[in-house]
């Protein structure tokens, strides 16, 4: 059973505002010019406004001004602005004044939560000065709750959406729909991928009522909701034969039914498909391609403003192990390639970062910019499905950052992943970055209190993708805690290594896949060895990795030349991602002049010793962060440390059996 109640994140106002002048709530005063006061949303921006700033004697001014780009703001002091008199009569008699400028209602509703970080961050919110604009359009959370109110790869207790096949609406939504607002979330997809059972009767009478309830709550903060469909539903639902895209009773019927769901959910943003992947119907089954699949739903909700999110996650997950030709990496270009520019404009394509499937460390997904013509989108995972279940330190932004920085090669300039998702590089209008939330109802919201740096850093990354990983670590930090500058800089740098101590002791260099099989979590070094999933490691007597080259499976020439050649060559090839394209002999030297044997027992001791560190560093927390936070993260470490120490030993025995080949230092292996 989940306690109740739950924390307010980096939200939490009442602990920021100094309380020795119970007298002071009255004095903010916000004004609004050029927008409509009573707009739902600049409604919001005035009741954050007031309760953030409660201890302060302010004027806060939200004024439209259209020279400023889409969900785009400025915010200034008064420190920073001119005295003149059309500034005086505008902000009155206050002690403080800000000015906030955006284009939109959107744009107020986040410079507003600009300038309340600055505030709960202690900063001089008469000098505050920043201009921003979104780096994406769409920033999106995908929700994999289901109606029954588990959670697919949730680590934070049951669904705060769904109960027992109903939708729960309650303080906790409105909490939920701020809190991704102020990290400028502007779409959220409420049901799993996998649409099976109730969740196929949100686009019925059934739901539709409170699904409208739960879109106003999220319109009141600028978001739009989002549904995950079931591409059967003219099966399921209607009871046709058929869900063939190209069928004219079937298109009559997604007609029928559309109309029907925006006649009830005016606001709806679109639809997210998972079709033709790991057992979900789709348009392959009638011989179509997936662009029949999406145009065809697409070309039906342009009528209403809506947008079609495909997903590019199509593989063959009944693959032989002894087949060594067909190779899962491949399956999205392969699939998806041929087919780009045939996506109609209100399409969208949603690609992992990596081919595979969110490992550790993988490469970054050769679609991402190999398309040309297409909408496309990064959907990241932020649920730590493969990267420690939330019970493992794991601050995820260092990877993204790698994927965004990525070099496609698509074009001589504007051609990083960043570029391409944003629209920059095609100039293009449906693009951004989607991430699989990883929250639940526990009373932290995700499990780990420190995983929280991963849903707000996410939201902060898709608003302003320049942003480094530790400003990011740095703002999540001094917004959730009150420390000093000393444990301020140690917990920065534990959530920057960590991603890194977690790669350390679980697979090596970019193999992924030696997790448990099913539930991912702790080693299984053989355990999708034998497997359907196309998930192999390849390891015998002699060495590891599979041969991605063009004499191997031909994964690496699905990248542009530069990458491509750097790829194939293992002497060019990042060391990280060695293994993922070659299959190397242990005795091979790497740039250090380690064996590569060498290197596997050495990272992982490394990893398990670092762990032991990580939580030994946590120690000193105690007393300084709330005692509910400082004993769940330190439980979570134990494990994290009894889970190290497992993938350490069973890896290096793992591989010392195989090889036969000793620890140079001869340190424990079995
Ligand atoms: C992974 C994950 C599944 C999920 C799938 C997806 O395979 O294990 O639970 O459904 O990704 O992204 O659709």
């Amino acid at each position: 059973m989940s306690e109740k109640g739950w924390s307010q994140l980096w939200l939490d106002y009442e602990s920021k505002i100094s309380k020795n002048d119970g007298e002071t709530a009255d004095k903010v005063s916000v004004a609004v010019k050029g927008f409509d006061a009573d707009n739902r949303v600049i409604k919001s921006a005035e009741r954050e406004l007031k309760k953030a700033l409660a201890d302060l004697d302010i004027t806060v001014v939200l004024e439209k001004d259209s020279d400023i780009s889409k969900e785009g703001y400025t915010v200034k002091g008064c420190a920073e602005l001119s005295q003149n008199d059309e500034y005086k009569e505008t902000v009155g008699n206050s002690e403080v004044a800000v000015i906030v400028k955006a284009s939109d209602e959107n744009g107020a509703l986040y410079g507003a939560f600009q300038l309340i970080r600055s505030k709960l961050t202690k900063e001089d919110v008469a000098t505050i000065n920043v201009s921003k604009a979104p780096s994406n359009p769409l920033r999106m959370m995908n929700h994999w709750d289901n109606m029954d109110g588990s959670i697919e790869r949730g680590y934070s207790g049951r669904s705060f959406f769904y109960e027992n096949d109903n939708i729960v609406i309650n303080k906790r939504t409105v909490d939920y729909a701020r809190f991704m607002a102020s990290v400028g979330i502007n779409g959220i997809v409420i049901n799993n991928v996998n649409v099976k059972w109730a969740a196929s009767d949100l686009i019925t009478i059934r739901f539709f009522d409170k699904v409208k309830e739960l879109s106003d709550i999220f319109e009141d903060y600028g978001i739009k909701l989002y549904l995950s469909l079931n591409f059967a539903s003219p099966i399921e639902l209607g009871g046709l034969e058929v869900c063939d895209p190209l069928d004219s009773g079937v298109i009559k019927w997604w007609e029928n039914k559309i109309k029907e769901v925006y006649d009830h959910l005016p606001n709806l943003g679109g639809f997210l498909v998972k079709a033709d992947s790991e057992g979900r119907p789709g348009p392959f089954t009638y011989g179509r391609t997936q662009a029949d699949g999406a145009n065809m739903l697409g070309d039906i909700i342009a009528n209403y403003g809506g947008i079609i999110i495909w997903r590019c996650f199509v593989y063959n997950c009944t693959q032989d192990w002894r087949d060594t030709k067909t190779d899962r990496a491949r399956a999205g270009y392969d699939y998806f390639k041929d087919l780009d520019g045939q996506y109609h404009d209100n399409v969208i394509l949603q690609i992992k970062n990596g081919p595979m499937d969110f490992q550790i460390r993988e490469p970054i997904s050769p679609l991402l910019g190999g398309l040309t013509r297409t909408n496309q989108m990064l959907e990241v995972q932020i649920a730590q499905e493969y990267t420690g279940h939330q019970i493992d330190l794991c601050y995820l932004i260092p990877m993204f950052k790698e994927v965004l920085g990525f070099k496609t090669y698509c074009q001589t300039e504007n051609d990083t992943v960043a570029d391409v998702v944003s629209g920059r590089t095609m100039g293009n209008k449906l693009a951004g970055m989607a991430a699989v939330i990883n929250t639940g109802n526990d009373y932290n919201w995700t499990g780990n209190d420190l995983a929280a740096a991963n849903l707000y850093g996410f939201g902060r990354l898709a608003f302003d993708t320049d942003l480094s990983s530790e400003e990011i670590a740095r703002e999540w930090v001094r917004l959730t805690f009150d420390l000093d500058k000393e444990l301020e800089d140690k917990l920065v740098d534990m959530l920057l290594c960590s991603r890194e101590i977690y790669e350390k002791y679980s697979s090596p260099l970019g193999i992924g896949w030696m997790v448990t099989p099913g539930d991912h979590y702790g080693p299984s070094v053989d355990g999708y060895e034998y497997s359907r999933w196309g998930t192999y490691h390849r390891a015998d007597h002699l060495g590891l990795g599979v041969d991605r080259t063009d004499k191997g499976t031909g994964y690496a020439q699905q990248y542009y030349k530069p990458n491509a050649d750097m790829y194939n060559d293992p002497k060019t090839c990042p060391e990280n991602l060695l293994l993922f394209f070659h299959h190397i002999p242990y005795t091979w030297k790497l740039k250090s002049g380690k064996t590569l044997i060498q290197y596997i027992y050495d990272v992982h001791f490394e990893g398990y010793e670092e762990a032991r560190e990580l939580a030994n560093s946590w120690k000193a927390f105690e007393g300084k962060v709330p005692q509910r936070t400082f004993n769940c993260v330190s439980h979570r470490f134990e494990l994290q440390v009894n889970n190290a120490h497992e993938w350490c030993d069973q890896v290096n025995s793992y591989f010392y059996r195989k090889s036969g080949i000793e620890d140079e230092l001869k340190r424990p292996i079995f």
